[in-house]
């Protein structure tokens, strides 16, 4: 049945931004900068949020030895064909002066003996060029940074709906702990990170629900690029471990950790030129192979060469020790985890959709950068950017008078949670085949009906209609029916894409396809599902 929320306050702003990591305030710090009334929402609190876990660095060009080209060349090589060449290279070329600005904010990075700030190597890069904070501690910093520039963020503030009209956004459909809101404005940013919550298992917060992509595509945008689900090799393994793992970071490889089965044999030799260090979805891939080879559940990283570790890396020492392992004394078990997510709303590199007022920035956003597989740490790069640019294109709509008039009557379909996150884990994780994705199609469209029908019954029971369920049970249900969309669309484009490249691995379609060596996008149809196109 579709439902209305029943709104019980109202706001304007300028501009929305809806979300409050690195690309949300980075946007709206630039926006207030230009005189903007901006209201930032985040879902969850201040360091709910992927940012702020981030740890090996950001990648940007180094003032001596590496140069813009080189940057460009790393990316595209790790993005299999799919990058937008002119999009690396606006937003590579724009990292140095992102990253100035951030550190005149007053973000702090490592430096070195001689006072010449510190770069490390990750997977993909030909030179040292990744800057680092507190260690392994990059994302903390920039969060903190970012955190206290006083910016005017509503915290616990989950936006549901954007609403559009004839010249473009007209505003955002907001639940707040007063209930359901609106706030009039022309502009609205998507930076709502990623979709991690997907799977099992993840280094993503939990509030990586993918609600992003389901705003983008209900308001008319199109997402492109999402069947390619990074799933970063060295995530710490337990037993049973679900949720948010501990990562072990890839600078540790950086720094002459090296992956080795129980065995003591290496994980990666003769797999790629750069063995350990090799672009990300090579690395999973040959976890992946060994570990079923082996018939076990993880490898290890064996970081005792290392000198200074605890020093070095002080989280991933203490996510270690709470798990009980000394990582200077014993192997460190590992196993890949879903990490990033390589598509989205699809943009220019200025964040720009082709609704007018409609911008989309960091993870949640498809700008061209990343392709069919992400370099390492060119996430945070992307983030603040493209961040910095949409604060400056939402100036564009100043002055543009709106007002939500009809809210759109939406009818939620949701499958449940754990449901899902199995079915995605077990059929649509590094390596996918066509049953394999059909089943989970076929799977989750029987687990909706089924919710759908055991929330039915709950109303019933309780006497109570959706809109009177507690908050926490709203937002639920704003995760549940966005992961739900997210995940028809992974699957949809995974099942689309019978090749295999960067971080899609069809075992049914083991070579890449020069035919297919482009992006597909998905939109929604009138009848709210989504459909492909080429
Ligand atoms: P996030 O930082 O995830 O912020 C999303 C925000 O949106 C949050 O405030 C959330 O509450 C809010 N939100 C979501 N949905 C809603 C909604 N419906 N309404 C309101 N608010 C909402 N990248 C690198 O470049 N270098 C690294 O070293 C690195 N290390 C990483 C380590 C880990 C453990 C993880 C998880 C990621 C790492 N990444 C790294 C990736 C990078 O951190 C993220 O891609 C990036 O921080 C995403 O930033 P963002 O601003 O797009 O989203
Ligand atoms: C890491 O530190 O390994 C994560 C870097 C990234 O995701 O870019």
């Amino acid at each position: 049945m579709a439902t209305v929320p029943t709104i019980e306050w109202e706001s304007d702003a300028d501009l929305v931004v809806i979300g409050g990591g690195i690309a949300g305030l980075t946007a709206a710090r630039t926006a207030v900068a230009r005189g903007l009334r901006v209201l930032v929402l985040a879902k969850g609190g201040p360091l709910d949020t992927a940012t702020h876990y981030a740890q090996g660095g950001i990648a940007v060009v180094a003032p001596q030895g590496d140069s813009v080209t080189s940057h460009v060349r790393d990316t595209v090589d790790a993005g299999a064909g799919l990058c937008d060449p002119a999009a690396v290279r606006s937003v590579v070329g724009g990292g140095p002066h992102a990253v100035a600005a951030l550190t005149r904010l007053g973000a702090v990075f490592d430096t070195r003996a001689d006072g010449a700030v510190a770069r490390t190597r990750e997977g993909g890069h030909s030179t040292r060029r990744v800057i680092h904070a507190g260690g392994d501690a990059t994302g903390a910093e920039v969060q903190r940074t970012l955190n206290a520039a006083g910016l005017p963020v509503l915290f616990g503030t989950a936006a549901r709906d954007i609403v559009t009209g004839p010249n473009g956004i007209h505003g955002v459909v907001v639940l707040s702990d007063k209930g359901f809101g609106v706030v009039h404005t022309p502009a609205a940013l998507l930076a709502t990170g990623g979709l991690g919550q997907l799977y099992a298992s993840s280094t993503n917060p939990p509030g990586a629900t993918g609600d992003g992509i389901a705003l983008a595509l209900r308001a008319g945008a199109a997402v492109a690029d999402l069947e390619f689900v990074q799933f970063h090799p060295t995530v710490l393994y337990t037993q049973g471990g679900r949720g948010r793992r501990p990562l072990i970071s890839e600078a540790v490889r950086g720094e002459g950790g090296v992956l080795v089965d129980a065995d003591g044999n290496s994980v990666t030799a003769g797999v790629h030129p750069r063995g350990d260090l090799a672009p990300r979805d090579v690395v999973a891939r040959a976890i992946a192979t060994r570990m079923r080879a082996l018939g076990t559940d993880h490898v290890y990283l064996d970081a005792r060469a290392i000198t200074g570790f605890g020093q070095r890396f002080p989280t991933i020492t203490g996510s270690c020790r709470a798990a009980g392992i000394d990582p200077e004394a014993e192997l460190i078990p590992v196993a890949p985890a879903a990490h990033y997510q390589c598509g989205g709303v699809v943009t220019d590199p200025h964040g720009r959709t082709p609704i007018p007022g409609l911008y989309a920035a960091g993870e949640v956003a498809r700008t061209g950068l990343h392709g069919a597989n992400r370099l390492a740490s060119n996430s945070l790069l992307e983030g603040l950017v493209v961040g910095a640019r949409v604060g400056a294109a939402a100036a564009e709509r100043r002055g543009v008078r709106v007002r939500v008039r009809d809210i759109p009557a939406r009818v939620d379909h949701a499958a449940d949670r754990r449901l899902l996150q199995q079915l995605m884990t077990d059929h649509a994780s590094i390596v996918r085949d066509r049953a394999g994705l059909d089943e989970a199609h076929e799977r989750m469209k029987a687990g909706m009906a089924q919710h759908r029908t055991l929330r039915a019954k709950a109303a019933e029971t309780t006497e109570r209609g959706p809109e009177a369920h507690p908050p926490a049970e709203l937002f639920a249900g704003i995760e549940d029916t966005a992961l739900t969309l997210a995940a028809q669309t992974v699957l949809l484009a995974a099942a689309a894409r019978t090749e295999s490249r960067g971080c899609h691995t069809r075992s049914d379609h083991p070579d890449p396809d020069d035919l297919l060596r482009q992006s597909f996008s998905v939109r929604l149809d009138d009848d709210g599902h989504p459909v492909l196109s080429r």
